[in-house]
């Protein structure tokens, strides 16, 4: 940790700002905008980003999760500049990346952003040490007599100060992803933006490079992480699923992981948001049933009208969580109603019929239902009794 203080001196974390660039709207670090992708072959056009909207805030460690082929390294090359966008706009703490000339990019990439590649691109000829200076001289960062105790400290950082003289091939993959981190982190970027870094490495190595990410983030920095391996992608902070070059909603994915991703991009397009005052009834008891609720955002309770009139609040449900499955599932009237908690509740609905045909093309995810709704109406049989 003392180490990590040392070595990172930029306290508010803010990236250096090329002159002339207009602010960005939005107050994310990093901003997508529509961006579109397509690529030419001989085939002909080739949507690769369908208009992709996401935004990335400071100190968040986001996983970008996806199969091969559905555009997450697209995605993040639109992010470091590698790759322009065919349309939209990306900003990055108000620069606007898309603009900037090859040149300019080079330079402010180098400056604010760590990039890590899942096979290292540590330069055959350079010793590691002079890999982890190349950024600090390029960007003239540090002032010369400096870059190389610095370097040295990285190499410490990711315990590889032993081998400093060593050229990339004399030492293993996962040393070598350890040394492009410490690279990564030469200029002291308060972003980093990875493509499959531990997708090379065995997994006790693929760990000691996760812990490493995990430690930076506490210490303040961004990351952005593609992976394959969902143990990993079950400890980032949030995922960022993208299927066939969209953006499947979280929630979604959350709620019912059994749908493939297509299917769950298939519900993230038909949901319609919705917001909720605090104490606003949702769904009321015996009226028709319309939507099964996703719940976004606030809380959630389920109330039961007992015989003698009196209310109970069978259950609470926070965000991932959905309301109204019972009464589709049953094609019955509302059992019970479900009023916004104390705070203002943002939801998405997904309209009966369609939650219906999911459930017939996902066995999987009914089997998930079913015994939901019969776990939810025993709950609701003992309120009813009075026992809750
Ligand atoms: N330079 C290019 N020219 C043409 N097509 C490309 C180019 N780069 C990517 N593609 C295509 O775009 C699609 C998305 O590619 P991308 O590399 O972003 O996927 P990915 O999600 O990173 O996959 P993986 O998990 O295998 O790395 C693929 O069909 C790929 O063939
Ligand atoms: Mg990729």
């Amino acid at each position: 940790m003392t180490i990590l203080k040392t070595l990172f001196h930029k306290q508010d974390n803010t990236v250096s700002k090329p002159s002339g660039q207009a602010e960005a709207p939005g107050k994310s670090l990093i901003e997508l905008v529509n961006v579109v992708k397509t690529f030419k072959n001989a085939a002909g056009e080739f949507v690769v980003l369908k208009g992709i909207n996401a935004h990335f805030e400071r100190g968040e460690f986001v996983g970008v999760i996806g199969k091969s082929g559905s555009g997450k390294s697209t995605l993040i090359n639109m992010i470091t500049g590698i790759d322009r966008p065919t349309s939209g706009e990306i900003f990055v703490d108000g620069v606007a990346v898309h603009t900037l000339s090859e040149n300019e990019m080079a330079i402010w990439r180098g400056k604010n952003m760590g990039i890590v590649f899942q096979f290292f691109q540590l330069l055959p000829t350079l010793s590691l040490l002079e890999n982890i200076m190349l950024p600090m001289d390029f960007c003239n960062t540090y002032p010369p007599g400096e870059r190389k105790d610095r370097g040295l400290e990285l190499l410490r950082l990711v315990e590889m100060e032993e081998h400093a003289y060593k050229l990339p091939t004399a030492i293993s993959g996962g040393q070598q992803q350890r040394v492009a981190i410490a690279r990564a982190l030469a200029n002291d970027p308060p972003m980093i933006i990875a493509d499959e870094p531990t997708g090379n490495l065995d997994s006790k190595t693929a760990e000691s490079v996760f812990a490493l990410f995990e430690n930076l983030v506490n210490q303040g920095k961004t990351i952005v992480m593609v992976t394959h391996d969902s143990s990993l992608a079950k400890r980032v902070s949030r995922t960022l699923l993208i299927a066939d070059g969209e953006i499947v909603n979280e929630w979604v994915a959350k709620a019912w992981p059994t749908l493939t991703h297509q299917q769950m991009l298939m519900v993230t397009k038909q949901l319609e948001p919705l917001h909720f005052a605090p104490g606003e009834t949702i769904i009321e008891q015996g009226s028709a049933s319309e939507n099964v609720y996703l719940i976004t955002q606030g809380e959630v309770e389920v109330v039961l009208k007992r015989q003698d009139n009196s209310d109970v609040v069978v259950n609470r449900m926070t965000p991932g969580q959905y309301v109204g499955e019972i009464e589709t599932f049953r094609g019955e009237n509302a059992i019970a109603s479900v009023r916004a908690a104390h705070l203002p509740v943002e939801a998405v609905a997904l309209d009966r019929s369609e939650f219906i045909h999911l459930l017939e093309e996902s066995k999987s995810t009914k089997q998930v239902v079913e015994q939901l709704v019969e776990e939810r109406e025993r709950e609701n049989a003992d309120a009813r009794a009075g026992k809750l």
